[in-house]
Formats: structure tokens, C-alpha cells, sequence
């Protein structure tokens, strides 16, 4: 993986100069993505699905190619997935959809992002389901133990693949292997971790897999939800309108099967063909290449923080993680932190909670949150020493 010539494919980094450790956020987008969704609007510009003139048949057919090269990055085949509009709202599509009826415990962690664990609390509140969270350690970790609650009364298992908030990832297998066993459904939030690691989504064996095309060099405003055909049959309507019905007559409806019954209206095609071209350019990059990369400077990442007097690292430096670390330096706020080393060295963090409140507070961080640093395959150990470099500055202010 040559990293310099790799860096020259994202105009960002040439226009901004900037140390972008915020790819958790949003990733950067290389020059194929861009050109990639910018030749839908110069060259087709219609829709898909619905007109039989030559550019709305082009369209459909790159919407089709789009829909099967996504679908065989994440180990999936082209009916089993969905096009959104982001993680959350796959994630939301799954558990405001399912059905209760016979079974209505819902289990999921509290280090989830707002994104699941808000549907959830929202389907609690109305008297629909009832959550239980498995339990969380003080280093970030799942404790294994807590997979007893999983019961025949669940009805869904609902976890992230990798959290936001350490890049730790979830005991995946044991975790679909336990709410299988209880015949529960899995549904996985896959964020963080698609576009950091290869996700086969039928040997990972989970029901639903949401994912979002921005974090993984995609455009903004596509995501996907990966399901398996029975699980999709189990899911009642969310959105409806064109093109997710047979046929309408006053007296009923006769829904088409999925994907097409959950993606009402015009599609993103612009967007579902930029995500295609990003997949395309992460494996060419290789999905192990990058998972390396990453173990790497997440080890880089580790040991500059440690180094810096009473610093604090969220989540085990011992699991396996992504580039990704949330920290705080003491007596420096972690606003404070962000603003500084953006000013001092152009390097952009975020700091919070992430979205994630429970989860840092289950972390033991205070309740302004902490700083993350979060990286991707265009960072380097050149800027991690940069960053080292405005940590110790910035931590003297303590
Ligand atoms: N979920 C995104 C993050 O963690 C927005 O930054």
C-alpha cells in the first residue's frame, strides 16, 4: 500500500493540507467517487425503474451494477440489499419495522450509537418492545457472561460491529451464535466497521447489516441495509410510495418483494453509483491492506497519548481496534483540545460524545465527553507524530 501516491487521490488533503484524523465522522472521498457521481448528473441525469426512454434504461442499468458491486463488497447478493439514506436509517427501518407480536425483548449494549439505540428507547416507550443491554466492562469490552439474557423472548439483537467511541469491535460470532440459538434476530450496525475491515455478511451470519457510503469514501446521503430474504419478510412497510407496489387498488395493496418494497420514490442513483465506484477503489486498495494499516497507526496513536502525563484513553489498548481513539487530556476541555490543534497544527478531531452519550459514560468519561482521534487509509505515522507534537503542547496547558 503506497500511501503518498495513494493521498494524491483525495483532493481534499492536496486543497486543505490539513491532518484529517476525523474519518469516524465522515471519510474523505477520492477522485473516482466524485467523478464517478458527477458523470450520473453530466451523462444520464434520469430515473431508474419506472421510464422506458434510453437514458432512464442506462440509469437503471448503472443502478442495477451499482446495486451488485456494493452488495459483493459487503458478501452479499444484489436482492438482499437495500439502498438508504445512512446507517441510521437502515438501523431505524429494522427495529421500528419488525414484528413484536410474540416476541418483544429487544437486547442491544449501551456503548450503541443514538442512531440504534434511539429507535429502540422510542419503540420502549410506546409499549412495543421491552430493552435489555448486555453488559459493558470498564475497558469497553462486551462481558460475555451477559449473553444468558439473550432468551426465547427476544426478539432482536441489535449491536454495533465497532463502536464509535473506541473502535473496539463486538464478539460478533458468539453474539449471533447466542441470539440464534434462542431463535432471535441479529441486526448489526455496521458503521464503524465496513469500511474499515472485509464484513462478509453471510459469514458473519447476522439477519441485517446497516452501513453508511460516506464513511467508507463514498458520497454523502447513501447507505445500505443488508438483509437476508426471510428477515426482510419479517419487516412490515417503513417508507412507502412509488415503485414498492405491484399493484394499488383501493381495497389493497400488493407490495413488491425486497429490495424494491423499502426504497420508495426516486432513488440516490447519483449517490448508489459513487458508492459502487467507492467500493471499487477499496478493494483495489485491499480491505486487509487497510485493516493492517490501521492496527498500525491505532499502535502509533496508543502510544503517543500514553506518553503524554495524565492522559486518559477510553476502551482497552489491548483489544482489537480500529484507528480510531478517544482520549482526554487533564484539565484541558475537550472543545478546547479539538480547537487547539486544529489552530496549531490543521489537524481535524472531534470531541464530544460522539453521538454515544451512554456509551462514554459507561467509558467513565465526564459528561463534556473526550477528543477522538480517528484515522483512515490516507493517514501516516508522519502526522501521528504531528499530532503527538500538539497533544504535548496542548497538554502543558493542563
Ligand atoms: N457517527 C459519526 C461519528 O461518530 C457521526 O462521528
Amino acid at each position: 500500500m503506497d500511501i503518498d501516491k495513494l493521498r494524491a487521490d483525495f483532493p481534499v488533503l492536496q486543497s486543505s493540507k490539513a491532518i484529517y484524523f476525523d474519518s469516524a465522522c465522515t471519510s474523505l472521498k477520492p477522485r473516482a467517487v466524485i467523478d464517478a457521481e458527477m458523470d450520473y448528473y453530466t451523462s444520464l441525469s434520469a430515473c431508474a425503474g419506472r421510464s422506458h426512454h434510453t437514458l432512464a434504461k442506462k440509469t437503471e442499468e448503472k443502478f442495477a451494477a451499482s446495486r451488485e458491486r456494493i452488495a459483493k463488497f459487503v458478501g452479499a447478493k444484489p436482492e438482499e440489499l437495500v439502498f438508504t439514506k445512512n446507517t441510521s436509517e437502515g438501523l431505524n427501518l429494522v427495529v421500528r419495522s419488525l414484528n413484536y407480536s410474540s416476541r418483544k425483548k429487544v437486547i442491544t449494549t449501551p456503548l450503541e450509537h443514538h442512531s440504534l439505540l434511539l429507535p429502540i428507547m422510542e419503540q420502549q416507550r410506546r409499549g412495543i418492545v421491552k430493552m435489555e443491554m448486555l453488559k459493558v466492562q470498564q475497558d469497553g469490552t462486551i462481558d460475555d457472561t451477559s449473553l444468558s439474557t439473550i432468551d426465547s423472548s427476544t426478539a432482536l439483537v441489535a449491536i454495533h460491529h465497532t463502536t464509535n467511541t473506541t473502535g473496539i469491535r463486538a464478539p460478533l460470532e458468539k453474539i449471533v451464535k447466542a441470539a440464534h440459538d434462542a431463535g432471535a434476530m441479529v441486526l448489526i450496525d455496521g458503521a464503524q466497521g465496513v469500511p474499515h475491515s472485509r464484513v462478509d455478511f453471510h459469514k458473519l451470519g447476522a439477519d441485517f447489516l446497516a452501513f453508511s457510503g460516506h464513511k467508507m469514501c463514498g458520497p454523502t446521503g447513501i447507505g445500505c441495509l443488508v438483509g437476508k430474504r426471510e428477515a426482510f419478510e419479517k419487516l412490515d412497510t417503513f417508507i412507502v410510495g412509488g415503485e414498492t407496489v405491484e399493484t394499488v387498488s383501493l381495497q389493497g395493496v400488493k407490495w413488491k418483494s425486497a429490495p424494491k418494497r423499502f426504497e420508495a420514490g426516486i432513488q440516490n442513483y447519483a449517490g448508489a453509483i459513487g458508492l459502487a465506484a467507492a467500493c471499487d477503489y477499496l478493494s483495489k486498495v485491499g480491505m486487509q491492506n487497510i485493516e493492517e494499516h490501521e492496527k498500525k497507526m491505532a499502535r502509533a496513536l496508543l502510544e503517543a497519548i500514553n506518553s503524554i502525563p495524565n492522559s486518559t484513553i477510553y476502551g482497552s489498548a489491548t483489544a482489537q481496534r480500529s484507528a480510531l481513539v478517544s482520549f482526554n487530556l487533564k484539565g484541558v476541555a475537550p472543545h478546547q483540545v479539538a480547537l487547539m490543534a486544529d489552530s496549531l497544527s490543521k489537524i481535524a478531531l472531534r470531541s464530544g460524545v460522539f453521538c454515544a452519550q451512554i456509551g462514554m459514560g459507561a467509558l467513565g468519561a465526564p459528561k463534556e465527553g473526550a477528543v477522538r482521534a480517528s484515522l483512515y487509509l490516507y493517514n501516516t505515522e508522519e502526522e501521528v507524530r504531528i499530532f503527538a507534537e500538539a497533544m504535548q503542547k496542548i497538554a502543558k496547558l493542563g
